[in-house]
């Protein structure tokens, strides 16, 4: 066994992202750090403007203009990515590491059929033949539950619905056999039933050994189907890392993930369009204008003084994490506060 084959698939190390904007600079990515170990499927909650799809989009080393890169690596396969040039980045990217992207219609293109669209991947990064790559096409489309894919290659995106449309991003995204996929709320705009049938997609793609999800969501009754590990984030940072069994079973650390499982809607089968995130009193303070301590604390019952002042520390518990000075260190459901 090489040495290789010990590295986890992904490596996220401290890495800050910051922004210029009209309000100033904003950095929504803040000394982030995860790792994606190989047949691992990781999910990433919070709310909206928590730098969920920034942090998705940085794992290809895809940033928006204008971002400063203040610190941090990200090893894939061992890999900095950070460090590479165009033209390896854009062979990883789709080969290597593939996003589905959390809006379908501007990911594709309207002009071009579903079929050549699939096709140009397989010409752009394979030499399989036009033959070879039609059956290549037909076989992705099948595997993405769409058992017709004569017709669906011969659609243009607007011609299919939004279930079909989600499934041929996830044929995509899957085409060339990628080792990490990164879904960016893949289930959002669906209904209940097809959003079901899409989470039980992307779960038969990580392979049990080799390949890694990223699983970037709103939607707690999703990540719980379909997590090994669950990633909170709050105004920029990780605030907690927990595996999925404890996070939903004895449960998370950090008093804000317990903020959202508990105002979680009764009923976990049900899927909110329009509501996805449960309400928590309060708001999340804007990123150019963040408190001193804890983001959460203007919003946490249990802030006191010293999270108001000083920067929170990452404190675990086994496999658990979270930013915070007084996690949950949960016995039977028993807070245990630390001084
Ligand atoms: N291109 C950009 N220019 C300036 N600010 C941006 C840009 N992209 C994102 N931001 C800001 O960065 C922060 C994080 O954005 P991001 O899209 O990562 O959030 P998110 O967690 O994915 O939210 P949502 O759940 O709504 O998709 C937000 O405050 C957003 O306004
Ligand atoms: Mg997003």
């Amino acid at each position: 066994m090489g040495s290789e084959e010990a590295l986890p698939l992904l490596e996220v190390r401290h890495l800050s992202v910051s922004l210029g904007t009209r309000e100033g600079e904003i950095r929504p990515v803040s000394d982030v750090s995860f790792v994606i170990g190989k047949g691992e499927a990781v999910a990433l909650v919070g709310e909206s403007g928590s730098g969920k799809t920034l942090t998705g989009l940085s794992l290809l080393a895809l940033f928006p203009p204008g971002a400063r890169i203040d610190s941090g690596q990200i090893l894939f396969e061992g890999l900095d990515l950070l460090a590479q040039d165009p033209a390896t980045l854009r062979k990883i990217r789709g080969q290597r590491i593939s996003m589905i992207f959390q809006e379908p219609q501007s990911a594709l293109n309207p002009v071009l059929t579903v079929g050549t669209q699939m096709r140009e991947l397989f010409k752009s990064h394979t030499d399989l033949s036009d033959i070879r790559i039609r059956e290549v096409v037909a076989d992705r489309l099948r595997s993405a539950g769409l058992p017709d894919p004569g017709r669906i290659s011969r659609s243009y995106p607007h011609q299919l619905s939004g279930g079909m449309r989600q499934r041929v991003m996830i044929a995509m995204a899957i085409a060339l056999d990628p080792r990490l996929v990164i879904a960016d709320e893949p289930t959002t705009a669906l209904d209940p039933t097809v959003a079901l049938q899409i989470l039980t997609l992307l779960s038969s793609i990580r392979d049990g050994r080799t390949k890694g999800l990223l699983f970037i969501s709103h939607d707690l009754s999703h990540v719980r189907r379909i997590s090994d590990r669950v990633l909170v984030m709050y105004a920029g940072r990780i605030v907690e890392n927990s595996p999925a069994r404890r996070f939903f079973g004895t449960g998370p650390l950090h008093p804000y993930s317990r903020a959202l499982l508990a105002s979680r809607p009764e009923g976990t089968g049900r899927t909110r369009k329009d509501a996805p995130l449960p309400a928590i009193p309060g708001q999340v303070p804007p990123l150019w204008n963040l408190p001193e301590g804890c983001a959460f604390a203007p919003r946490c019952s249990r802030a006191d003084e010293r999270c108001r002042m000083e920067a929170p520390p990452w404190q675990s518990e086994g496999e658990a994490g979270a930013l915070c000075f007084y996690p949950d260190r949960t016995t039977m459901g028993a807070p245990l506060h630390v001084a």
